[in-house]
C-alpha cells in the first residue's frame, strides 16, 4: 500500500526553533530569582513598561529578587508598538545603571517583549536596532533572555520575531532571526487577570489568528500544525469565556497555554495574509495589533477560502465549534470578533477610503508574510478587504 500524500503536506525540508524551557503555573513570576539560579545568573536587566509598573505585576517579579539580595535595574518606559528607540533608550539606562547586566528579563505584553528581544542582542555589543531589520541580520545574542506574559495573545515569548515601528514610514517592520528566540519561558496566567476587558479581547483573538495562519501557511511544518490544534482546542472555548467574565482563572489559564502554543506554532510556520494586511493599518493608524487582527480574519479568511478549505474545516474542529462547515467559517469568525468588540473598536478609528490603497500597497510589499498566504492577495483583493472589515461591505 502507498502513502497517500494528498492527506498530508509532506515538506521536502524544514527547521523548527523552540524555547529551551517553558513553565507554567499560577504565581511562578515569583519565582524569577530560582530561575536565574538555575540559569547560574546574577544581575537581571528587566525591561517592562508603564502599565505593567502601575498594575503592580513589576512589584511581584521585583520584590523576591530585592529579599534575595540581587541587584537589578529597570527600564520601564517600553512605549505600545515601540520604535527602535526604545532599545537604544533601554540600552543607556542599562548602561547608566552600572552596566554588567548578565541576563535580560521582559515582564509585559508583546512589546515588551519584542524590545527585550533586540535589548539582548545588542546591549553588549551596542550595535544599532535599526540595521538588524529584516530576516536573519542579527546573528547572535549575547544576552540570555527571560519571557514573562502579562497577557495572554502575543505569542512572542515563544518566536524569533520582533516587530517594530519605523520611525520614518510610520510602518511596521519586522525583526526575524531564530536566536531571537528566548531561553526561558515563565507562564504565570496570575499576571493576566487583572487585563481589562478589550486589550483581553484583542489578544486573545490575536492568538487565534496566529493560530489559524500557522495552520494554513504554505510554510507550515508538521509540529506547528500539530501545535495548532492543541492551542485551538483551548483558545476555541476560552476566548468567549474570558471575554465574559475576565474572572474566569480557569479561562485566563487556558488562554495563557493557548497563546503560548498559538506562538510556537508560528514560529515554525509562519503568520501571513491577516497579519500582512493588518501591519501597515495599526501603523499608520495607531490601532492596537489585536484590534486590526481580529478584525481582518474574517474577510481575508472569506479571501483565502477556496484554497486551504479542508484545514478551515480541521481548525473550525479543534476550536470546537459544532459547525465545521468551511463556508461558514469567515461569517463565524466576524460573529466573534463583533461579540468580543473587536469589529466595533476597529471600526471607531476613522480610515479614509483614499488611505486603502496605500495600505494595500504596502501589505502586499510584505513578501515575508505574503508569500506563505495559501492564496494570493493582489493589491485589488487587499482594497476589498479591508473595505469589507472597515465599512460594513461598504
Ligand atoms: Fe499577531
Amino acid at each position: 500500500m502507498s502513502f497517500d500524500s494528498s492527506t498530508f503536506t509532506v515538506p521536502t525540508s524544514f527547521e523548527n526553533h523552540l524555547p529551551r524551557r517553558i513553565r507554567f503555573g499560577r504565581g511562578l513570576s515569583g519565582e524569577l530569582t530560582a530561575e536565574l539560579k538555575r540559569m547560574e545568573k546574577s544581575r537581571p536587566f528587566i525591561v517592562t513598561d508603564r502599565g505593567v509598573k502601575a498594575a503592580g505585576l513589576l512589584a511581584r517579579v521585583t520584590g523576591p529578587l530585592a529579599a534575595a539580595g540581587i541587584t537589578f535595574a529597570v527600564y520601564d518606559e517600553t512605549e505600545p508598538e515601540p520604535h527602535f528607540a526604545c532599545v537604544t533608550a533601554a540600552n543607556a539606562v542599562a548602561r547608566a545603571a552600572g552596566g554588567d547586566w548578565d541576563v535580560v528579563v521582559a515582564l509585559g505584553g508583546g512589546s515588551v517583549m519584542d524590545t527585550a528581544k533586540l535589548v539582548a542582542a545588542t546591549l553588549r555589543d551596542g550595535r544599532d536596532a535599526v540595521a538588524l531589520a529584516g530576516i536573519g541580520k542579527v546573528g547572535r545574542r549575547s544576552l540570555p533572555l527571560v519571557c514573562v506574559p502579562t497577557t495572554a495573545g502575543t505569542g512572542s515569548e515563544a518566536t524569533p520575531v520582533a516587530i517594530f515601528t519605523d520611525a520614518t514610514s510610520g510602518g511596521k517592520v519586522g525583526v526575524v532571526d531564530p536566536c531571537l528566540v528566548p531561553d526561558t519561558v515563565l507562564l504565570d496566567p496570575a499576571l493576566t487577570d487583572g487585563l481589562p476587558p478589550l486589550p483581553t479581547a484583542a489578544a486573545g483573538m490575536d492568538a487565534l489568528v496566529h493560530a489559524l495562519e500557522a495552520y494554513i501557511a504554505k510554510c507550515a511544518t508538521p509540529l506547528a500544525r500539530g501545535l495548532v490544534l492543541e492551542a485551538a482546542g483551548r483558545i476555541g472555548p476560552a476566548l468567549p469565556a474570558v471575554c465574559a467574565n475576565g474572572g474566569d482563572q480557569a479561562a485566563r489559564d487556558a488562554m495563557l497555554i493557548g497563546a503560548n502554543l498559538a506562538g510556537l506554532a508560528f514560529a515554525n510556520s509562519s503568520c501571513c495574509g491577516v497579519h500582512a494586511l493588518a501591519l501597515p493599518l495599526g501603523g499608520q493608524f495607531h490601532i492596537a495589533h489585536g484590534v486590526v487582527t481580529g478584525g481582518l480574519v474574517a474577510e481575508t479568511m472569506r479571501h483565502n477560502l477556496p484554497s486551504c478549505t479542508a484545514d478551515l474545516q480541521t481548525f473550525a474542529a479543534a476550536l470546537g465549534w459544532s459547525d465545521t462547515t468551511p463556508a461558514h467559517l469567515p461569517d463565524q469568525l466576524a460573529a466573534l470578533a463583533t461579540q468580543i468588540g473587536l469589529l466595533k473598536a476597529l471600526r471607531s478609528v476613522t480610515v479614509p477610503d483614499s488611505a486603502l490603497a496605500g495600505l494595500a500597497r504596502s501589505a502586499v510589499a510584505n513578501r515575508r508574510l505574503m508569500d506563505p498566504n495559501p492564496r494570493p492577495i493582489t493589491e485589488d483583493d487587499a482594497v476589498e478587504i479591508y473595505r469589507r472589515t472597515l465599512y460594513a461591505h461598504g
